[in-house]
């Protein structure tokens, strides 16, 4: 029953980043866009605080660069960095060509929010759901354009190569999905291949990603031969909303930075004892600050606090946040708002080139999959979207040239599902992904240790052999295919921390307290492939 279908590019996500890239692409090819969920599934939907661009006078691209590597722990690849920050009027740009309502001043002017790690106001924005605005427009532009397909429950499962097929001149030629609708597993061929999947922060317990999240980019392209880089960073958002029935909404960075107060319990401020910049401290320095107040008091969430500023002024600007609080019943123009640190962005990923081009040919990574090099050690705010626009219209730019020269297409094997049966025992994938997010939060979290890193590793091996045994029985389903990929992820995120012998940004570790005097990047390089069934 597998079908195959032919495109000129194969993008795997719809989010910020694979939109732009099949928006900028179309006019010149036939493009699939892929999205294991509804195509606001994702991030990107969930964006609040927005995009960072240098609009305000007193702002200038040096500080905006100067910002991004401080908040990166000097980590940062300054090229990369560089040509970030050039391309992000030009993003914003492009995002007001498509269509997307920025809030903006009475005289006309983009208005400008403030983020914490930022020197200046720098955040365009629409109101405090940038990506609700940003994903509902490239949606619909994409929905009317005639060469670009879309296709929502549809996850791919792993990439098809030439290497894979024993063919000389390796090239990425797409992959096998499987379409959750029909259950079967179609192949999707293409010269060019985009891996636009997203982060990996369902690999931890607590987290502000709703769907997907499972890395699935990066575990396929792990497979398919690629190095992958800075994996131990995974970034905490100081502030996500503590209630039993909020499931990882996020309490924006933008209500520190328009002078939200975070408090202890007793209503005592303490971030000026850790550190000059206070709230507006970057992620990393507020994360541990949070994480080590709730330890040292034994209590289950701190306080933000902005009920200080006029109503009217919080909920005009933070409508979204304000309406979703009061539906748990604070009212967030007179009470602290309870929160807590969750898992929230994956700075490290597929290692790129600033054309988004991996290691193998005709396969491209764009957006929060990716390491381009630009967050070094931590993620500076805001700096996710605008990395998705600049790389994916690079990466675009890249396959239009290539799309002429492209070898043509090999033959690929149907998916072989002889040799499986229906799972009888979905309780053991349930089971398993409990286990696996469970050891990654206690683990592998805000603070680590050798002996820490150990137990998760020893544990995910155990894991891997489970679920690579069932991967070879059962029929795929998406449960599976996440938790495959989640396992692999979480060994490379356990790795790339052992390998990290110092505390820098995101990694900190009780070991080795301190940073080392040179800075250098965890990459790892696949020595044997595994190629499934
Ligand atoms: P995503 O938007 O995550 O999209 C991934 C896509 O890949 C989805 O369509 C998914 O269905 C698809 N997919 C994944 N795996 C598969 C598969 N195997 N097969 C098929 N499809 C697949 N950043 C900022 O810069 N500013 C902000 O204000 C901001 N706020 C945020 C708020 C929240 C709550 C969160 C969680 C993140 C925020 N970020 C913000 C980070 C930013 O939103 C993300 O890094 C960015 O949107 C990632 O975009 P993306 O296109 O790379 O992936
Ligand atoms: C936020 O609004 O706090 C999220 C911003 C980001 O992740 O860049």
């Amino acid at each position: 029953m597998s079908k195959e279908h032919h495109y000129d590019v194969l993008v795997i996500g719809s989010g910020a980043a694979g939109l732009t890239l099949a928006l900028q692409i179309a006019p010149h090819a036939r493009v699939a866009v892929l999205s294991k969920g509804a195509l606001t599934a994702g991030s990107t939907y969930l964006a609040q605080g927005g995009i960072a661009a240098v609009y305000d006078e007193e702002d200038s691209l040096e500080a905006h660069l100067a910002d991004t590597v401080t908040a990166g722990n000097h980590l940062c690849r300054p090229e990369a960095v560089r040509y970030t920050v050039e391309h992000g009027r030009s993003c914003i740009d492009w995002l007001l060509s498509q269509g997307v309502p920025f809030t903006r001043e009475p005289n006309g002017k983009l208005h400008l929010t403030q983020e914490g790690g930022h020197s200046h106001r720098r955040i365009v924005h629409a109101a405090d759901a940038t990506g609700k605005a940003v994903s509902e427009t490239l949606i619909e532009q994409a929905q009317r354009h005639p060469n670009i397909t879309l296709r929502t429950q549809a996850i791919a499962i792993d990439l098809i190569t030439r290497r894979k097929l024993r063919l000389s001149d390796n090239r990425c030629v797409g992959a096998y999905v499987l379409d959750q609708r029909s259950g079967h597993v179609e192949t999707l061929l293409a010269p060019c291949v985009v891996l636009a999947t997203g982060g990996a922060s369902k690999a931890y317990l607590y987290t502000s990603n709703t769907d997907g999240a499972s890395g699935d980019g990066i575990a396929m392209a792990w497979r398919a031969g690629c190095r992958v880089a800075n994996m131990e960073f995974n970034q905490f958002h100081p502030t996500c909303l503590y209630h039993p029935q909020a499931k990882s909404f996020l309490i924006s960075e933008a209500v520190r930075g328009e002078g939200g107060r975070l408090l202890l319990p007793d209503g005592t401020r303490f971030m000026p004892r850790f550190d000059a910049r206070a709230e507006l401290a970057p992620r990393d320095v507020v994360a541990r600050a949070i994480d080590h107040e709730m330890k040292r008091l034994g209590c289950d969430c701190l306080y933000l606090d902005i009920s200080h500023k006029p109503a009217e002024f919080v909920r005009s600007h933070f409508p979204t946040i304000y309406g979703k609080c009061l539906e748990f019943g604070i009212d967030i123009t007179r009470d602290p708002i309870p929160v807590v640190p969750a898992a929230h962005y994956t700075c490290g990923g597929v290692v790129t080139d600033n054309r988004g081009r991996t290691d193998i040919p005709g396969l491209y990574a764009v957006g929060e999959t990716a390491f381009t090099g630009l967050h070094g050690a931590n993620r500076l705010a805001s700096n996710s979207l605008l990395e998705c626009i600049v790389y994916a219209s690079a990466a675009a730019e890249d396959i239009r040239a290539q799309l002429d020269t492209a070898p043509p297409l090999p033959k690929a094997p149907f998916w072989d599902e002889s040799q499986v049966t229906d799972s009888d025992e979905d309780v053991v994938l349930a089971h398993n992904w409990d286990e696996l997010r469970r050891f990654m939060w206690d683990y592998v979290g805000i603070v680590r240790t050798k002996k820490r890193l150990q137990r998760a590793l020893n544990r995910v091996r155990l894991l891997q052999q489970e679920i690579s045994d069932y991967y070879s029985n059962y029929k795929v389903s998406k449960d599976l295919v996440e938790l495959r990929n989640l396992e692999v992820v979480a060994e490379l995120i356990i790795r790339s921390a052992m390998l990290r012998k110092e505390s820098r940004g995101l990694h900190y570790t009780l070991n080795y307290p301190q940073p080392l005097p040179e800075e250098r990047d965890t990459i790892l390089t696949p020595v044997n492939y595994d190629w499934p069934r």
